[in-house]
């Protein structure tokens, strides 16, 4: 209690729903904070907890926030927050969650966020022109993705960073 604290919110963010999910945490937090792109991030020295989010790319966490994730958040207190257009129950979701949550296993994960983010057009008609019928399947389920992430998710979001904080606060 007390304690001075200043916050760091980075994300990746290719067609805004990361994004959304970022300013929804930076809003709910209190504390001295910044809000930046993983890419003007140059080390984490000026903070003493970091979110970090990123969208899922082709069935996977991008390279630079995996690089990101092992380099530079050894042994700190960070929470992860993730998009991705899969529903929410698809069975190849929770594995590749998983995957996303090992790259923080040298780090102290204090907390981690998931929901669903549209797909946006432009990449779901990229999708449907490709050979590999997997990534056409892709492309049609543009339709379960519209409206995410949805005002109940971005309160879940909200939720999930009140909570972060006071875990961090009281700890
Ligand atoms: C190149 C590319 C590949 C993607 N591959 C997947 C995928 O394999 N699984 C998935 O659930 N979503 C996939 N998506 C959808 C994004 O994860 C989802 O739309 C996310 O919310 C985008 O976040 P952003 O708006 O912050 O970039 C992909 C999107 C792009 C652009």
């Amino acid at each position: 209690m007390g304690k001075k604290m200043k916050i760091l919110v980075t994300y990746m963010s290719l067609t805004g729903n990361t994004k959304k999910i970022a300013e929804a945490i930076y809003e709910t937090i209190s504390e001295e904070k910044e809000i930046k792109p993983l890419a003007e991030i140059e080390d984490l020295d000026d903070y003493n907890f970091v979110f970090i989010g990123f969208p899922i790319h082709q069935s996977g966490q991008p390279d630079k926030a995996k690089k990101f994730i092992e380099s530079k958040t050894k042994g700190r207190k960070i929470a992860l927050f993730i998009t991705h257009a899969s529903p929410p129950g698809a069975p190849f979701l929770e594995p590749l969650l998983a995957k996303c949550k090992a790259s923080a296993d040298d780090s102290d994960l204090v907390g981690f966020f998931n929901c669903q983010g549209v797909l946006a057009q432009q990449v779901a008609d990229m999708l449907l022109k490709m050979d590999d019928p997997k990534f056409q399947e892709f492309g049609k389920m543009r339709h379960v993705t519209v409206g995410h992430p949805d005002a109940s998710e971005v309160e879940n979001a909200r939720i999930f960073a009140k909570e972060i904080m006071n875990k961090i606060l009281n700890s």
